[in-house]
């Protein structure tokens, strides 16, 4: 079991002076708060060795470069790859996507195969490469209720050279069946991305068992400093990636007419880094690994449960994605035909602050297909408390009778 209030007890934003100050923070999809520890980690980078990591041979230097080698090896380990030479920092999951997008190599014709509920960061890189260069997007329908459905899959996958797919949906919280998708997807010769933004602080992933090709998360939504991420790639596939962006740190050697790269991962990290960030990253996820998912899932569940319960019985609220709330991770978005959400989070913030997300939650192509103008989501994470999901309860029901 978690020990949430020892877990509270490590967020300052969730201890304030006056605890009636402290905000019911449910849109952990969008941003998760930060432990001391990772905030600690990333001040003592600006305060004590602010300087490059591997470029500078004093005791600084060495110092970040350590600190940074560490960080990947913790990354490493976290989602068990093979080397850390697989592990490539950089600012978030839609970074990594566009690496991938523009670093494939991709060709005029060339299939890549997404679901209807991509985040736009794993929409917009295709489409727009459509448009550039002419390649196919297949969109692969799911069910009614958001779950994957594999013999839609299984039909679409043949031609395709890759697929690129949500692991965990930020629009439902449906976590993709990954590992038959990517043995399908082998099986007919495609490569499989995967967009590991919302399983990746939620549940273990382990890249070697799924045997996934590339991968991409965010740290910001694992406990990490903001604008942080990582994109994985087994070594033999990133070998033969050309990037997209080039520079400093990403050769060996130039002369005025030529220049040698070198392997990955440098060559994909193009100038000075993130250093505090990816220091802060390295201690989210020695934050996290304390952790056993199986305690996260739970918790998650038991209020998402709650939560779901009580708003089935209202009869004009309606959920995205299946009914049961196991299927939907730490995710309850919901909305009222012919409202605007907005409101109801304006009004939970400013009578409870309660913070949840409204709009469309950046997978607008889904909104457009089903025309539902948007919804409000609440999204779980392991410092959350019965009391969370309670207040917003009761919260709700008031703005509905004021409403
Ligand atoms: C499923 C999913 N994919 C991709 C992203 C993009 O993440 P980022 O903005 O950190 O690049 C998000 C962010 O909400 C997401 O939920």
């Amino acid at each position: 079991m978690l020990n949430v209030e020892k877990i509270r007890a490590d967020f300052d934003v969730l201890n304030p002076e006056s605890p009636a100050k402290a905000p019911v923070y449910l849109d952990s999809a969008c941003m998760s708060l930060k432990p001391r520890q990772v905030v600690e980690a990333m001040n003592d980078y600006y305060a004590n060795y602010p300087a490059c990591a591997g470029r500078s041979s004093h005791k600084l230097g060495d110092k970040v470069t350590k600190k940074v080698k560490k960080a990947r090896e913790l990354v490493t380990e976290f989602i068990n790859a093979k080397s850390d030479d697989e592990i490539i920092f950089t600012r978030n999951t839609t970074e990594g996507i566009n690496l991938l997008a523009n670093s494939l190599g991709l060709q005029k014709g060339d299939i890549v195969l997404i679901s209807d509920k991509e985040h736009n960061s794993n929409l917009v890189p295709w489409l727009r490469l459509r448009d550039k260069i002419g390649i196919v997007v297949r969109i692969c329908p799911t069910n009614e209720d958001g779950t994957f459905n594999l013999d839609n899959f299984s039909q679409l996958v043949s031609g395709a050279k890759l697929v690129s797919v949500v692991h965990t949906s930020n629009l439902d919280g449906v976590t993709n069946p990954a590992k038959e998708i990517i043995k399908i997807a082998h099986q007919a010769g495609a490569l499989v991305a995967l967009d590991a933004a919302q399983s990746i602080p939620h549940k273990k992933v382990d890249v070697r068992d799924l045997d996934v090709d590339f991968l991409a998360f965010s740290g910001h939504k694992m406990l990490g400093p903001t604008g942080t991420g990582v994109f994985y790639g087994k070594l033999e596939l990133l070998e033969k990636l050309s990037p997209f962006l080039v520079g400093g740190d990403t050769v060996e050697s130039t002369s005025y007419d030529s220049y040698k790269m070198l392997p990955a991962p440098e060559k994909f990290e193009a100038g000075l880094q993130d250093y505090a960030g990816i220091i802060g990253l390295g201690e989210a996820v020695k934050y996290l690994s304390q952790f056993d998912f199986k305690y996260i899932a739970e918790h998650e569940f038991k209020l998402n449960a709650y939560i779901t319960n009580e708003l089935q019985k209202i009869p004009k609220i309606k959920i995205i994605g299946p009914e049961d709330p196991k299927l939907r991770s730490g995710i309850v978005n919901f909305y009222i035909d012919g409202t605007d959400m907005h409101k109801f989070a304006v009004m939970l913030d400013e009578m409870a602050g309660i913070e949840i997300r409204s709009g469309r939650h950046c997978v607008h192509s889904w909104f457009e297909n089903k025309k539902i103008y948007n919804s409000a989501r609440v999204s779980l994470y392991l410092y959350n408390m019965m009391e969370d999901a309670e207040t917003f309860i009761t919260n709700l029901k008031k703005i509905l009778e004021i409403l």
